[in-house]
């Protein structure tokens, strides 16, 4: 069995995690500091958002040199002693892979604009009229660089330029970021966007729904783009078979993320179709969690999050607030089959942190909606509370790891759960659950909704989540041996009862 199909992954978010040296950005001295603490939360593995140098237009989704270490977060000494903390404490590293685009302060990019014959002109995409195509930072996606009067292709901002991935040059300067990596003794990588990558050379235009909102047909998923992904997968699996590779696929369509893995395709993707709800939605996540079922069989695994850098906390979009079905959500996390990603900070219970003025927002792609709405004659304060709507700064913030008033952070101060050490034992007891009972491998026996109670069965396990009223529901299993719960349950040979918002996890008894 590959390893990362029995790890629970944890991502953190680079410049908020933890700041050794208070500067007010998160470091990874900071990092190593916090290892004994994940050990024990209990996960098995960490994904560490960019922390190459960058101009930081997109917080580090910009890169500028592939071959470093951002001094911001400290030097090879502070990356290799983390390395090898992690490993220590048998958890697993991976890192992201943002080869889409790079930074326009590269130097490939530099060179690239210099001249019409600089000899990387073609490693990005130039054109002498724009298409239709949209950013989806907002706004055209082409910007004219008015050195050479031609365009150049952006899919956010136009300060991240797209690499022309049918080109054999940039495949291989990649192939080399690549190596590069596994030589420092990384785990494996988690692929950025990659199904936008750019590997056909047609240039459609885009349609438009009713709504007048651009689809994004032609600028993604392009053709090409399995043969792509499987050139990255054959070289990563080459230096290493037991390397994995998860990628990030910009889609909420199950069929469409799951053409994306597979055998000589990515172990798995992201499954935005599931944890990146608006809102909590008991139906559409049983319906969801049954197709994942459908799709996912034998060696195949879906990816299990409710948070990430790019959305809302789970406490404020999911939980409303509200400890019980957080906990009832973590349950779910944590129990149901794939592999599941904590956001740094979940496992506290921490909640949205909001902007109160343009000033205060750093993320990209709220400070174009700002101006945008602005554009529109709105006021300061509607402005920003559209900004707000799409500002991943929420889930970005510092976290305070101690009492002392820590009064610096590069964008504020995440809010603190009053119950964030109940949470925290409920995510590790979850966490030792998982790891004694589950196996990757075993697949649902068992996967039912009843009202807003979901339940299912995987080898011996049964989870229950009531997401609703006080409720009966018949023994399918007999002797059953509680594991872990909150609240009162009342478990005969006949019946189960369990009272509203309630996780209960037992186990067959043989
Ligand atoms: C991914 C990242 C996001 C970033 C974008 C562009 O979606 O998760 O944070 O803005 O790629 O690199
Ligand atoms: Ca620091």
């Amino acid at each position: 069995m590959n390893w990362w199909e029995e790890t629970v992954f944890y991502e953190i978010y680079m410049p908020s995690f933890n700041d050794s040296n208070q500067d007010g950005i998160g470091d990874f001295r900071g990092i190593t500091g916090k290892i004994d603490y994940l050990k024990e939360l209990g996960i098995g593995g960490i994904w560490l958002t960019p922390y190459y140098p960058s101009p930081k237009v997109d917080n580090g989704y910009d890169i500028s040199d592939y071959f470093s270490i951002d001094p911001i977060y400290g030097n090879w000494e502070d990356f290799n002693l983390f390395i090898k903390k992690a490993h220590d404490a048998n958890i697993r590293v991976i890192v992201d892979l943002v080869v889409n685009h790079t930074s326009d302060e590269h130097t490939w990019f530099i060179e690239s604009r210099s001249s019409h014959n600089n000899p990387k002109r073609d490693w990005y995409i130039w054109r002498k009229q724009p298409n239709n195509w949209e950013s989806f930072f907002g706004g055209s996606a082409w910007t004219l660089d008015e050195n050479t009067k031609a365009y150049y292709y952006h899919s956010f901002s136009e300060k991240q330029v797209d690499l022309n991935w049918t080109h054999s040059e940039v495949k291989q300067a990649i192939f080399e970021v690549i190596d590069f990596w596994i030589d420092k003794g990384i785990d494996g990588f988690r692929l950025d966007v990659i199904n936008n990558l750019s590997t056909s050379c047609s240039f459609k235009d885009n349609p438009y729904d009713e709504e007048g909102k651009q689809i994004h047909l032609n600028d993604v998923n392009q053709p090409g783009i399995l043969e792509a992904i499987k050139s990255i997968e054959e070289h990563v699996k080459k230096r290493n078979s037991s390397l994995f590779t998860v990628g990030e696929i910009s889609s909420d369509r199950l069929d469409l993320i799951e053409q994306y893995a597979g055998p000589d395709l990515l172990d798995v993707t992201f499954n935005f179709n599931f944890g990146s709800l608006e809102k909590l939605d008991i139906d559409e996540m049983f319906l969801q969690l049954k197709q994942m079922k459908e799709t996912y069989q034998e060696n195949r695994y879906p990816t299990l999050f409710f948070g990430s850098h790019d959305m809302p906390r789970f406490w404020n979009r999911l939980a409303s607030k509200d400890l019980r079905v957080y906990q009832l959500l973590a349950a779910l996390l944590l129990t149901s089959r794939g592999v599941p990603f904590i956001y740094y900070g979940d496992e506290l219970g921490t909640g949205d942190f909001v902007p109160h003025s343009l000033e205060e927002i750093k993320d990209i792609q709220a400070i174009n909606r700002y101006h945008d709405e602005k554009n529109k004659n709105k006021t300061d304060q509607a402005a920003l509370l559209e900004a707000n709507k799409v500002n991943r700064d929420r889930s970005r913030a510092s976290i305070q790891w101690w009492d002392k008033k820590q009064d610096h952070s590069w964008i504020g101060f995440a809010k603190k759960n009053p119950d964030e050490k109940q949470i925290f034992q409920w995510f590790k007891q979850l966490l030792a659950l998982r790891k004694k009972y589950y196996r990757a491998i075993y697949d649902y026996q068992i996967l039912n909704k009843e009202n807003d109670l979901i339940y299912y069965q995987l080898g011996k396990v049964v989870v229950l989540l009531n997401f609703g009223k006080k409720t009966k529901l018949d023994n399918k299993w007999g002797n059953l041996d509680m594991l872990l719960s909150n609240g009162k349950v009342q478990v005969s040979n006949e019946q189960i009862i369990i009272t509203d918002k309630t996780t209960w996890i037992g186990k067959v008894r043989v």
